[in-house]
């Protein structure tokens, strides 16, 4: 009866997979487990490695007493490094696809909204679609903050005020207010809640700079974890994905 009700489940996955991605091993060895009667489904000893399971029914799951725990979504943070593309896969150029373990890439996980090559700095990934979108979508104005240096006029006090009153980039198209607040003469943190493509770029080219270093520090409150070295990820905290989903006003996953 368990059997039967868990095969009906959406988004179902086989069950050595879901054992694979808790981090009970790997496939085969996981495939060993489930040999030995070692795993059990709602009580009952499962012998079958391609039994269908949904990754939010998984409490039920048990291995040598133990219970698989597997989230519904996976949500990391990467700091990105300079050189790699925000994409999963390029033919040409790496991309911080490279960085990630299979196992991350085949549950279905990607990049919320996209950093320049050039660009370093906090990447979110999920496998929550409507997490992503609503994170990266202008209407949610989640704000970002990037550390921006600049080759060009030094920045002073007219130019907060500019940023703060919304700037129009050279092709015409106008930005929302955002916030400057200048670190040096040459260098700022900048805050907006938009993503146009290659926003900072053009919002500097359109005050006569150019952009020479851009680092991404936060996304919606959440910061950059400062332990992490250029091209390392770690998991999202229970309390930082909540507050990423409270952001967008959704219910927190299990
Ligand atoms: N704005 C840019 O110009 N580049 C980025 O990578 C991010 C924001």
């Amino acid at each position: 009866m368990t059997t039967i009700a868990i095969k009906t489940i959406m988004s179902a996955m086989r069950l050595d997979r879901c054992l694979a991605n808790a981090g009970f091993g790997s496939r085969t060895e996981v495939k060993e487990l489930i040999r030995r009667g070692l795993v059990t489904v709602g009580g009952v000893i499962v012998r079958d490695a391609g039994l269908a399971v949904d990754a939010g029914e998984t409490q039920a799951i048990h291995v040598g007493g133990e219970s698989a725990m597997v989230r519904r979504h996976l949500h990391y943070m990467l700091h990105k490094p300079a050189g790699l593309l925000t994409a999963l896969d390029d033919k040409r150029l790496p991309t911080i696809g490279d960085l990630l373990p299979t196992h991350l890439r085949q549950r279905g996980i990607f990049p919320i909204g996209r950093l320049d090559r050039d660009t370093t700095g906090l990447l979110i990934l999920t496998t929550d679609g409507t997490l992503g979108h609503r994170l990266a979508s202008p209407q949610w104005e989640v704000w970002k903050t990037y550390e921006v240096t600049i080759d060009g006029a030094p920045f002073d006090a007219s130019d907060v005020t500019l940023f703060a009153a919304g700037l129009q980039l050279l092709d015409g198209l106008a930005c929302r207010p955002a916030q400057l607040e200048p670190t040096s003469l040459y260098s700022a943190d900048l805050t907006i809640h938009e993503g146009k493509f290659h926003q900072i770029k053009r919002m500097m080219l359109s005050t006569g700079r150019t952009v020479t270093k851009l680092h991404r520090r936060s996304v919606g409150g959440l910061m950059l974890d400062a332990q992490l070295a250029p091209g390392e990820f770690r998991e999202l905290t229970t309390a930082e994905i909540a507050a990423l989903y409270q952001l967008v006003e959704l219910d927190n996953q299990p």
